[in-house]
């Protein structure tokens, strides 16, 4: 399976994608993708010889000529699974048509609470002592796909954002590695009955 990775930022997740799927049960990454040029997971996917690409807001007309671009990108490399780590770009609708059910993200929180930005400080200001992370797939709303994988953890004590953070990106890594493993094993599905839910044939 040719996977893609859209990545914004430090790239933590990209890594352990890179160190853990990338070359396992034939999941190849084969571009990572980003808006912004200086992003850190560029420098990791080029020093694990992975190509990449920059898709800056400031070099397109508007998101959808990005978008176009992007996807035409993706393509080329006959890419089949789009994974959003860290990506802090909304993408059009006409972008997520192109890879029907095959684009997923990662989102500090469980799902749908603090859905969007800051999900972290949503939580802590909300005064929850539960947190989490969540693997799903990318719908055109904001963090509002179908859940795929979740994984709680009590912070009682919790009140900075960076600390909570620090706690969840291992567990980001471990459900968006396995989220990948199992859906290049075909074992996502979208329950008939009910196409929010998703079954899982571990
Ligand atoms: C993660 O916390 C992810 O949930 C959010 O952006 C962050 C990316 O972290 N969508 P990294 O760049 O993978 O370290």
């Amino acid at each position: 399976m040719n996977v893609a990775v859209l990545a914004s930022g430090t790239g933590t997740n990209l890594q352990a994608l890179i160190d853990n799927a990338h070359g396992t049960d034939g999941i190849r990454i084969v571009g990572v993708a980003s808006d912004k040029p200086d992003a850190m997971a560029l420098q990791r996917a080029r020093a694990a010889g992975i190509e990449t690409g920059v898709f800056a807001a400031s070099a397109f007309a508007d998101r959808e000529a990005r978008d176009a671009a992007l996807a035409q990108w993706l393509a080329r490399r006959g890419v089949e699974l789009v994974v959003l780590a860290g990506y802090m770009q909304l993408l059009s609708a006409s972008f997520i048509d192109a890879f029907p059910d095959r684009v997923i993200n990662v989102h500090p929180a469980l799902l749908p609470a603090f859905p969007g930005l800051h999900a972290v400080q949503q939580a802590l200001d909300y005064g929850v002592t539960v947190f989490g992370a969540t693997v799903h797939f990318v719908d055109t709303g904001v963090d509002s796909g179908p859940v795929i994988l979740q994984r709680a953890i009590e912070l009682p004590d919790a009140r900075d954002p960076d600390d909570v953070l620090d706690r969840l990106h291992p567990i980001e890594h471990e459900l968006l590695v396995d989220a990948v493993r199992l859906i290049a094993r075909g074992a996502v599905r979208f329950d008939p009955a009910n196409p929010r839910r998703i079954v899982i044939s571990r």
